[in-house]
Protein backbone atom coordinates (compact mmCIF):
# COMPACT_ATOMS: atom_id res chain seq x y z
CA UNK A 1 0.00 0.00 0.00
CA UNK A 2 1.16 3.63 -1.18
CA UNK A 3 0.85 6.00 2.35
CA UNK A 4 2.00 9.55 2.30
CA UNK A 5 1.11 13.30 2.05
CA UNK A 6 -1.93 13.60 0.21
CA UNK A 7 -2.31 17.63 1.62
CA UNK A 8 -0.10 19.70 2.86
CA UNK A 9 -0.55 23.25 3.79
CA UNK A 10 1.37 26.20 6.58
CA UNK A 11 -0.01 28.85 7.87
CA UNK A 12 1.85 32.02 9.41
CA UNK A 13 1.10 34.71 12.12
CA UNK A 14 0.84 38.22 10.99
CA UNK A 15 3.71 40.09 11.98
CA UNK A 16 7.80 39.28 11.56
CA UNK A 17 10.83 41.67 12.64
CA UNK A 18 14.11 41.28 10.42
CA UNK A 19 16.65 39.94 11.86
CA UNK A 20 19.24 42.72 10.64
CA UNK A 21 16.99 44.94 13.13
CA UNK A 22 16.95 43.21 15.90
CA UNK A 23 20.80 42.71 16.05
CA UNK A 24 21.18 47.04 15.54
CA UNK A 25 18.74 47.19 18.69
CA UNK A 26 21.22 44.25 20.48
CA UNK A 27 24.54 45.96 19.64
CA UNK A 28 25.70 42.74 17.36
CA UNK A 29 26.63 42.69 13.72
CA UNK A 30 24.35 41.80 11.49
CA UNK A 31 25.65 39.19 9.85
CA UNK A 32 26.41 37.18 12.91
CA UNK A 33 22.39 36.44 12.38
CA UNK A 34 22.07 36.59 8.74
CA UNK A 35 25.15 34.58 7.62
CA UNK A 36 26.45 33.04 10.89
CA UNK A 37 22.71 31.97 11.40
CA UNK A 38 21.10 31.87 8.46
CA UNK A 39 18.50 33.64 9.22
CA UNK A 40 16.67 36.80 7.89
CA UNK A 41 13.22 37.30 9.14
CA UNK A 42 11.36 36.21 12.25
CA UNK A 43 7.66 35.34 12.42
CA UNK A 44 6.49 36.80 15.57
CA UNK A 45 3.14 36.12 17.19
CA UNK A 46 1.02 38.84 19.43
CA UNK A 47 -1.33 37.40 22.01
CA UNK A 48 -4.25 36.89 19.94
CA UNK A 49 -1.93 33.70 18.12
CA UNK A 50 -1.55 30.86 19.75
CA UNK A 51 -0.92 27.38 19.12
CA UNK A 52 -4.44 26.89 18.54
CA UNK A 53 -5.22 29.45 16.52
CA UNK A 54 -2.54 28.41 14.15
CA UNK A 55 -3.28 24.61 14.51
CA UNK A 56 -7.14 25.11 13.20
CA UNK A 57 -5.84 27.57 10.51
CA UNK A 58 -3.55 25.65 9.42
CA UNK A 59 -5.83 22.52 8.94
CA UNK A 60 -8.53 23.99 7.66
CA UNK A 61 -6.18 25.09 4.25
CA UNK A 62 -4.99 21.69 4.08
CA UNK A 63 -8.20 20.26 3.65
CA UNK A 64 -10.28 23.25 1.85
CA UNK A 65 -7.11 23.86 -0.54
CA UNK A 66 -6.73 19.87 -1.44
CA UNK A 67 -10.91 19.65 -1.29
CA UNK A 68 -10.89 16.83 1.35
CA UNK A 69 -13.90 15.35 2.72
CA UNK A 70 -13.98 16.48 6.31
CA UNK A 71 -16.11 13.60 7.33
CA UNK A 72 -12.78 11.28 5.85
CA UNK A 73 -10.74 12.34 8.70
CA UNK A 74 -10.13 9.55 11.13
CA UNK A 75 -7.47 10.43 12.88
CA UNK A 76 -6.99 14.12 13.86
CA UNK A 77 -3.14 14.41 15.63
CA UNK A 78 -1.34 17.46 16.96
CA UNK A 79 2.44 17.49 17.60
CA UNK A 80 3.15 20.45 19.77
CA UNK A 81 5.46 21.56 22.37
CA UNK A 82 4.13 25.06 22.87
CA UNK A 83 0.65 23.33 24.30
CA UNK A 84 -1.93 26.09 25.66
CA UNK A 85 -3.19 23.53 27.97
CA UNK A 86 -0.79 20.73 30.99
CA UNK A 87 -4.10 18.65 30.55
CA UNK A 88 -6.34 19.29 27.53
CA UNK A 89 -4.83 19.11 24.37
CA UNK A 90 -4.58 21.45 21.26
CA UNK A 91 -6.30 18.73 19.22
CA UNK A 92 -9.81 19.20 20.50
CA UNK A 93 -9.81 22.77 19.85
CA UNK A 94 -9.14 21.81 16.36
CA UNK A 95 -11.71 19.19 16.36
CA UNK A 96 -14.33 21.19 17.05
CA UNK A 97 -13.49 24.38 14.63
CA UNK A 98 -13.17 21.86 12.04
CA UNK A 99 -16.68 20.16 12.75
CA UNK A 100 -14.92 16.82 12.29
CA UNK A 101 -16.60 13.64 13.48
CA UNK A 102 -17.24 12.43 16.85
CA UNK A 103 -15.26 9.16 16.60
CA UNK A 104 -12.22 10.90 14.87
CA UNK A 105 -9.20 9.67 17.10
CA UNK A 106 -8.30 12.59 18.76
CA UNK A 107 -4.82 14.01 20.16
CA UNK A 108 -1.59 15.33 21.45
CA UNK A 109 1.50 14.32 20.66
CA UNK A 110 4.76 15.95 22.22
CA UNK A 111 8.50 15.37 22.02
CA UNK A 112 10.10 18.88 21.60
CA UNK A 113 10.47 19.23 17.49
CA UNK A 114 9.83 15.84 16.83
CA UNK A 115 5.85 15.84 18.33
CA UNK A 116 4.31 15.68 14.73
CA UNK A 117 7.15 13.25 13.00
CA UNK A 118 6.51 10.79 15.98
CA UNK A 119 2.34 11.56 14.96
CA UNK A 120 3.66 11.24 11.02
CA UNK A 121 4.92 7.37 11.91
CA UNK A 122 1.97 6.37 13.35
CA UNK A 123 -0.29 8.08 11.55
CA UNK A 124 1.99 5.68 8.62
CA UNK A 125 1.54 2.81 10.50
CA UNK A 126 -2.25 3.06 11.12
CA UNK A 127 -3.29 2.91 7.14
CA UNK A 128 -0.19 0.27 6.30
CA UNK A 129 -1.98 -1.69 8.56
CA UNK A 130 -5.46 -1.46 7.41
CA UNK A 131 -6.72 0.15 10.75
CA UNK A 132 -7.70 3.34 8.93
CA UNK A 133 -10.31 1.35 7.11
CA UNK A 134 -10.23 4.23 3.97
CA UNK A 135 -10.13 7.18 6.63
CA UNK A 136 -7.34 9.71 6.48
CA UNK A 137 -5.18 11.18 9.25
CA UNK A 138 -5.34 14.69 9.55
CA UNK A 139 -1.66 15.60 11.59
CA UNK A 140 -1.25 19.43 12.40
CA UNK A 141 2.71 20.62 13.79
CA UNK A 142 1.97 23.55 15.81
CA UNK A 143 4.44 25.58 18.07
CA UNK A 144 5.63 29.11 18.96
CA UNK A 145 9.19 29.45 19.73
CA UNK A 146 10.41 31.64 22.79
CA UNK A 147 13.15 32.28 24.56
CA UNK A 148 14.00 35.36 26.82
CA UNK A 149 14.57 38.49 25.46
CA UNK A 150 18.02 39.28 24.87
CA UNK A 151 19.05 35.84 25.10
CA UNK A 152 21.77 34.21 22.91
CA UNK A 153 18.50 31.80 21.43
CA UNK A 154 16.45 35.11 20.62
CA UNK A 155 17.43 35.19 16.77
CA UNK A 156 16.52 31.87 16.61
CA UNK A 157 12.44 32.36 17.73
CA UNK A 158 9.80 32.27 15.00
CA UNK A 159 5.69 30.75 14.72
CA UNK A 160 3.99 28.79 12.80
CA UNK A 161 1.80 25.10 11.77
CA UNK A 162 1.90 23.02 8.94
CA UNK A 163 -0.89 20.52 8.76
CA UNK A 164 -0.83 17.27 6.46
CA UNK A 165 -3.51 14.78 5.43
CA UNK A 166 -2.06 11.42 5.62
CA UNK A 167 -3.74 9.06 3.27
CA UNK A 168 -3.71 6.05 1.31
CA UNK A 169 -3.74 8.41 -1.66
CA UNK A 170 -0.76 10.58 -1.59
CA UNK A 171 -0.44 12.96 -3.60
CA UNK A 172 2.35 14.76 -2.96
CA UNK A 173 5.02 12.52 -1.17
CA UNK A 174 4.88 8.43 -0.27
CA UNK A 175 7.13 7.05 2.40
CA UNK A 176 9.46 4.60 2.28
CA UNK A 177 7.53 1.91 4.33
CA UNK A 178 10.66 -0.14 5.54
CA UNK A 179 13.67 2.01 5.98
CA UNK A 180 12.83 4.03 9.01
CA UNK A 181 16.09 5.01 11.56
CA UNK A 182 15.55 6.33 14.87
CA UNK A 183 17.71 7.60 17.72
CA UNK A 184 16.76 8.44 21.34
CA UNK A 185 18.49 9.78 24.36
CA UNK A 186 18.28 11.16 27.58
CA UNK A 187 20.33 14.84 26.99
CA UNK A 188 19.68 18.17 28.58
CA UNK A 189 19.73 19.99 25.35
CA UNK A 190 16.96 22.09 25.56
CA UNK A 191 13.65 21.89 27.73
CA UNK A 192 10.71 23.88 29.19
CA UNK A 193 9.55 23.43 32.82
CA UNK A 194 5.80 23.72 33.07
CA UNK A 195 6.52 27.12 34.99
CA UNK A 196 8.43 28.31 31.96
CA UNK A 197 6.67 30.04 29.10
CA UNK A 198 10.58 30.47 27.69
CA UNK A 199 12.60 27.42 26.30
CA UNK A 200 16.03 26.47 28.55
CA UNK A 201 19.05 26.28 25.95
CA UNK A 202 21.88 24.72 26.11
CA UNK A 203 23.17 26.13 22.70
CA UNK A 204 26.04 24.70 21.13
CA UNK A 205 25.90 21.69 23.13
CA UNK A 206 22.27 21.22 21.70
CA UNK A 207 24.14 21.78 18.66
CA UNK A 208 25.99 18.49 19.35
CA UNK A 209 23.30 16.47 20.57
CA UNK A 210 21.04 17.29 16.58
CA UNK A 211 24.58 16.41 15.37
CA UNK A 212 25.01 12.90 17.00
CA UNK A 213 21.45 12.04 16.78
CA UNK A 214 21.64 12.42 13.16
CA UNK A 215 24.60 10.15 12.85
CA UNK A 216 22.70 7.58 15.18
CA UNK A 217 19.48 7.37 13.22
CA UNK A 218 21.45 7.61 10.06
CA UNK A 219 23.33 4.71 11.66
CA UNK A 220 19.60 2.85 12.46
CA UNK A 221 18.79 3.11 8.63
CA UNK A 222 21.74 1.91 7.05
CA UNK A 223 21.38 -1.15 9.56
CA UNK A 224 17.39 -1.78 8.78
CA UNK A 225 17.84 -1.48 4.82
CA UNK A 226 17.57 -3.93 2.74
CA UNK A 227 19.34 -2.06 0.02
CA UNK A 228 21.66 0.31 2.75
CA UNK A 229 22.98 1.95 -0.78
CA UNK A 230 19.30 4.07 -0.97
CA UNK A 231 20.67 6.22 1.12
CA UNK A 232 24.37 7.30 -0.21
CA UNK A 233 23.56 10.89 -1.28
CA UNK A 234 24.34 10.50 -4.59
CA UNK A 235 21.09 8.53 -5.01
CA UNK A 236 19.05 11.54 -2.86
CA UNK A 237 17.98 14.00 -5.19
CA UNK A 238 17.50 16.04 -2.07
CA UNK A 239 17.97 16.10 2.06
CA UNK A 240 15.49 18.07 4.00
CA UNK A 241 16.54 18.46 7.98
CA UNK A 242 15.21 19.35 10.90
CA UNK A 243 15.99 23.55 10.86
CA UNK A 244 15.73 25.55 14.28
CA UNK A 245 17.89 28.25 11.85
CA UNK A 246 19.25 27.58 8.47
CA UNK A 247 22.79 27.09 8.90
CA UNK A 248 21.87 24.41 11.55
CA UNK A 249 21.01 22.21 8.38
CA UNK A 250 24.39 23.21 6.83
CA UNK A 251 25.43 21.16 10.11
CA UNK A 252 23.15 18.54 9.49
CA UNK A 253 24.40 17.56 5.83
CA UNK A 254 28.41 18.10 6.41
CA UNK A 255 27.76 15.14 9.49
CA UNK A 256 25.56 13.54 6.78
CA UNK A 257 27.95 13.57 3.86
CA UNK A 258 30.92 12.66 6.31
CA UNK A 259 28.96 9.37 7.42
CA UNK A 260 28.87 9.02 3.82
CA UNK A 261 31.95 9.40 3.00
CA UNK A 262 33.59 7.77 6.04
CA UNK A 263 35.98 9.90 7.09
CA UNK A 264 35.89 13.47 9.08
CA UNK A 265 36.34 16.51 7.24
CA UNK A 266 37.43 19.91 7.96
CA UNK A 267 35.87 23.18 7.48
CA UNK A 268 39.59 24.28 6.38
CA UNK A 269 40.26 21.36 4.07
CA UNK A 270 39.88 21.45 0.29
CA UNK A 271 37.56 18.89 0.30
CA UNK A 272 35.11 20.62 1.94
CA UNK A 273 33.98 22.45 -1.56
CA UNK A 274 32.50 18.87 -1.89
CA UNK A 275 30.51 19.16 1.32
CA UNK A 276 29.54 22.77 -0.17
CA UNK A 277 28.55 21.84 -3.35
CA UNK A 278 26.13 18.83 -1.99
CA UNK A 279 24.73 21.58 0.39
CA UNK A 280 24.01 24.06 -2.26
CA UNK A 281 22.36 21.22 -4.62
CA UNK A 282 20.52 19.16 -1.86
CA UNK A 283 19.48 20.83 1.34
CA UNK A 284 20.21 24.66 0.86
CA UNK A 285 17.50 25.39 -1.89
CA UNK A 286 14.91 24.68 0.25
CA UNK A 287 15.51 26.83 3.32
CA UNK A 288 14.23 29.94 2.25
CA UNK A 289 11.16 29.99 3.53
CA UNK A 290 12.88 29.00 7.25
CA UNK A 291 15.19 31.99 6.37
CA UNK A 292 12.12 34.30 6.74
CA UNK A 293 9.94 32.45 9.72
CA UNK A 294 12.60 31.34 12.14
CA UNK A 295 12.18 28.17 14.74
CA UNK A 296 8.57 26.70 14.27
CA UNK A 297 9.87 23.74 16.00
CA UNK A 298 7.63 20.57 15.30
CA UNK A 299 6.68 22.13 11.28
CA UNK A 300 10.35 23.37 10.98
CA UNK A 301 11.28 20.25 8.65
CA UNK A 302 8.23 19.82 6.87
CA UNK A 303 8.18 23.96 6.61
CA UNK A 304 11.33 22.73 4.27
CA UNK A 305 9.53 20.06 2.50
CA UNK A 306 6.73 22.79 1.62
CA UNK A 307 9.88 25.19 -0.04
CA UNK A 308 11.38 21.73 -1.77
CA UNK A 309 7.86 20.15 -3.37
CA UNK A 310 6.97 23.93 -4.56
CA UNK A 311 10.02 24.39 -6.50
CA UNK A 312 10.32 20.99 -7.97
CA UNK A 313 8.90 19.07 -10.92
CA UNK A 314 8.67 15.19 -10.45
CA UNK A 315 10.83 14.69 -13.63
CA UNK A 316 13.81 16.27 -11.47
CA UNK A 317 12.88 14.31 -7.62
CA UNK A 318 12.40 11.11 -7.44
CA UNK A 319 14.02 10.13 -3.61
CA UNK A 320 14.61 12.35 -0.32
CA UNK A 321 15.66 12.08 3.20
CA UNK A 322 14.28 13.80 6.17
CA UNK A 323 15.73 13.95 9.41
CA UNK A 324 13.79 14.92 12.48
CA UNK A 325 15.35 15.93 15.71
CA UNK A 326 13.47 16.57 19.12
CA UNK A 327 15.49 18.02 21.83
CA UNK A 328 16.13 15.70 24.81
CA UNK A 329 16.12 14.00 22.52
CA UNK A 330 14.89 12.09 19.65
CA UNK A 331 15.61 11.75 15.78
CA UNK A 332 14.42 10.16 13.16
CA UNK A 333 15.79 9.55 9.19
CA UNK A 334 13.73 8.04 6.58
CA UNK A 335 12.87 8.18 2.97
CA UNK A 336 10.35 9.57 0.76
CA UNK A 337 9.30 9.90 -2.85
CA UNK A 338 7.64 12.64 -4.23
CA UNK A 339 4.57 11.34 -6.16
CA UNK A 340 5.01 11.65 -10.12
CA UNK A 341 2.66 15.15 -10.73
CA UNK A 342 3.10 16.68 -7.34
CA UNK A 343 3.86 19.64 -9.29
CA UNK A 344 -0.03 20.49 -10.33
CA UNK A 345 -0.40 21.26 -6.75
CA UNK A 346 2.35 23.82 -6.52
CA UNK A 347 0.11 26.58 -5.88
CA UNK A 348 -2.00 25.57 -3.43
CA UNK A 349 1.03 25.02 -1.40
CA UNK A 350 3.16 28.02 -1.77
CA UNK A 351 2.52 30.04 1.72
CA UNK A 352 4.72 33.20 -0.25
CA UNK A 353 1.71 35.76 -0.76
CA UNK A 354 0.59 35.51 3.31
CA UNK A 355 4.16 35.51 4.16
CA UNK A 356 4.70 38.86 1.81
CA UNK A 357 1.91 40.36 3.42
CA UNK A 358 3.24 39.80 7.24
CA UNK A 359 3.81 43.66 8.65
CA UNK A 360 6.89 44.00 9.48
CA UNK A 361 7.29 45.61 13.12
CA UNK A 362 9.68 47.55 14.92
CA UNK A 363 11.85 46.19 17.81
CA UNK A 364 10.50 48.80 20.18
CA UNK A 365 7.03 46.98 19.27
CA UNK A 366 8.40 43.17 19.17
CA UNK A 367 9.13 43.85 22.84
CA UNK A 368 6.08 45.42 23.67
CA UNK A 369 4.51 42.03 22.36
CA UNK A 370 6.71 40.10 24.22
CA UNK A 371 6.22 41.68 27.23
CA UNK A 372 2.62 41.91 26.87
CA UNK A 373 2.53 38.22 26.12
CA UNK A 374 4.88 37.76 29.19
CA UNK A 375 2.26 39.56 31.65
CA UNK A 376 -0.55 37.69 30.96
CA UNK A 377 -0.26 34.96 34.03
CA UNK A 378 -2.77 32.33 34.56
CA UNK A 379 -5.82 34.15 35.83
CA UNK A 380 -8.69 35.92 33.74
CA UNK A 381 -7.96 38.20 31.13
CA UNK A 382 -10.10 41.16 29.08
CA UNK A 383 -11.07 40.69 26.21
CA UNK A 384 -8.35 41.25 23.18
CA UNK A 385 -9.53 42.68 20.45
CA UNK A 386 -8.01 41.93 16.73
CA UNK A 387 -7.88 45.85 15.78
CA UNK A 388 -5.53 46.06 18.59
CA UNK A 389 -3.16 43.96 16.87
CA UNK A 390 -3.97 44.91 13.83
CA UNK A 391 -4.80 41.19 12.78
CA UNK A 392 -7.48 39.75 10.27
CA UNK A 393 -9.14 36.30 9.78
CA UNK A 394 -11.05 34.27 12.00
CA UNK A 395 -10.33 31.97 14.95
CA UNK A 396 -8.23 33.81 16.71
CA UNK A 397 -7.18 34.13 20.66
CA UNK A 398 -9.57 36.06 22.89
CA UNK A 399 -8.38 35.98 26.55
CA UNK A 400 -9.23 33.42 29.68
CA UNK A 401 -12.75 33.86 31.30
CA UNK A 402 -13.22 31.66 34.66
CA UNK A 403 -9.86 30.17 33.54
CA UNK A 404 -11.57 29.12 30.14
CA UNK A 405 -9.68 29.93 26.78
CA UNK A 406 -12.05 32.03 24.32
CA UNK A 407 -11.47 32.42 20.48
CA UNK A 408 -13.16 33.89 18.26
CA UNK A 409 -15.00 31.22 15.83
CA UNK A 410 -15.60 29.02 18.38
CA UNK A 411 -18.26 27.93 21.10
P1 LIG B 1 25.68 32.15 19.84
O1 LIG B 1 26.58 31.53 20.84
O2 LIG B 1 25.19 33.52 20.14
O3 LIG B 1 26.32 32.18 18.40
O4 LIG B 1 24.39 31.23 19.68
P2 LIG B 1 27.79 31.72 17.94
O5 LIG B 1 28.81 32.55 18.61
O6 LIG B 1 27.88 30.25 18.03
O7 LIG B 1 27.69 32.15 16.42
C1 LIG B 1 26.79 31.53 15.55
C2 LIG B 1 27.44 31.44 14.17
O8 LIG B 1 27.61 32.77 13.66
C3 LIG B 1 28.85 30.81 14.19
O9 LIG B 1 28.96 30.08 12.99
C4 LIG B 1 29.75 32.03 14.15
O10 LIG B 1 31.03 31.76 13.61
C5 LIG B 1 28.97 32.95 13.25
P3 LIG B 1 29.44 28.53 13.01
O11 LIG B 1 30.81 28.53 13.57
O12 LIG B 1 28.46 27.82 13.93
O13 LIG B 1 29.34 28.10 11.60
N1 LIG B 1 29.27 34.38 13.43
C6 LIG B 1 29.33 35.25 12.40
N2 LIG B 1 29.19 35.09 11.07
C7 LIG B 1 29.29 36.20 10.27
N3 LIG B 1 29.55 37.44 10.78
C8 LIG B 1 29.73 37.64 12.11
C9 LIG B 1 29.61 36.52 12.98
N4 LIG B 1 29.69 36.36 14.33
C10 LIG B 1 29.48 35.05 14.58
N5 LIG B 1 29.99 38.87 12.58
C11 LIG B 1 23.00 29.39 19.10
C12 LIG B 1 24.01 30.44 18.59
C13 LIG B 1 22.46 28.63 17.90
C14 LIG B 1 23.71 28.43 20.04
C15 LIG B 1 21.84 30.13 19.85
O14 LIG B 1 21.15 30.97 18.97
C16 LIG B 1 20.86 29.18 20.51
O15 LIG B 1 21.09 28.75 21.64
N6 LIG B 1 19.71 28.86 19.82
C17 LIG B 1 18.71 27.94 20.36
C18 LIG B 1 19.15 26.49 20.35
C19 LIG B 1 19.15 25.87 18.97
O16 LIG B 1 18.56 26.37 18.04
N7 LIG B 1 19.82 24.71 18.85
C20 LIG B 1 19.88 23.99 17.60
C21 LIG B 1 20.05 22.49 17.78
S1 LIG B 1 18.85 21.81 18.91
C22 LIG B 1 17.38 21.80 17.99
O17 LIG B 1 17.38 21.98 16.82
C23 LIG B 1 16.10 21.59 18.76
C24 LIG B 1 15.23 22.82 18.92
O18 LIG B 1 14.62 23.15 17.70
C25 LIG B 1 14.19 22.60 20.01
C26 LIG B 1 13.32 21.35 19.96
O19 LIG B 1 13.69 20.28 19.60
O20 LIG B 1 12.21 21.51 20.47
C27 LIG B 1 16.02 24.05 19.34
Amino acid sequence: MRVGIEAIAFHSVQHYIELADLAEARGIDPEKFTKGLGQVRMAVATPMEDTVTLAINAGLKALENFGIDYGDVGTLVVGTESGVDHSKPVAVYVHEALGLRSNCHTYETKHACFGAMAAVFSANDWISCGRADGSKALVIASDIARYPLGDRGEPTQGAGAVAMVISDTPNLLQFDSEINGHYTKHVMDFWRPLYSSKAFVNGHYSIECYLRALEGALADALDKATIPELYKLNQLQACVYHVPFSKMAAKAHHRHFEVDAGEKIDRESKRFEDVKKSFSEKTSPWLSLNRIVGNIYTGSLFLSLIDLLRKNTSAGLKQISMFSYGSGCAASMNIAYPTPGFERFKDKIDPEPELNARRRLRIDEYEEIMRISDSLGTGDTGEFRASEWGLTGDFLYLGNRNHIRRYSGLS
